[in-house]
């Protein structure tokens, strides 16, 4: 079924139909596709990530998180403003500036 948008400022979002579902620290969420992770994150915790130090262009570094992608065994650290959403990432640690306030 299409989730519902009305509550959300599109301007900030990729165009997208549908949630997908990912963990975050163990926790299972659903997040819309078609976004960068970060992206994700705001939409998960959105004051702790809109106000939270992220250049959201691959500058600073700060949104660097580790990850297990679809397919992957070991985790990776990646930047989560310049990595795609995809059902079933898993989020196993982050750094300090990446915080949630899940809702
Ligand atoms: S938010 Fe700065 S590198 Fe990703």
């Amino acid at each position: 079924m299409p989730f519902d948008k009305s509550k959300l400022n599109m301007d900030l979002y990729e165009p997208f139909e549908e949630l997908v579902a990912i963990e975050v620290l163990g926790r299972p969420c659903e997040v819309p596709e078609n976004q960068s992770m970060l992206r994700c994150f705001q939409f998960l915790s959105s004051e702790t990530i809109t106000y939270g130090k992220f250049c959201w262009n691959n500058d600073c570094g700060n949104c660097e998180c580790q990850v297990i992608l679809p397919g992957e065994t070991e985790p990776a650290t990646r930047r989560m403003c310049q990595t795609k959403v995809a059902a079933g990432v898993r989020v196993v640690g982050t750094s300090r500036h990446v915080k949630f306030r899940f809702k």
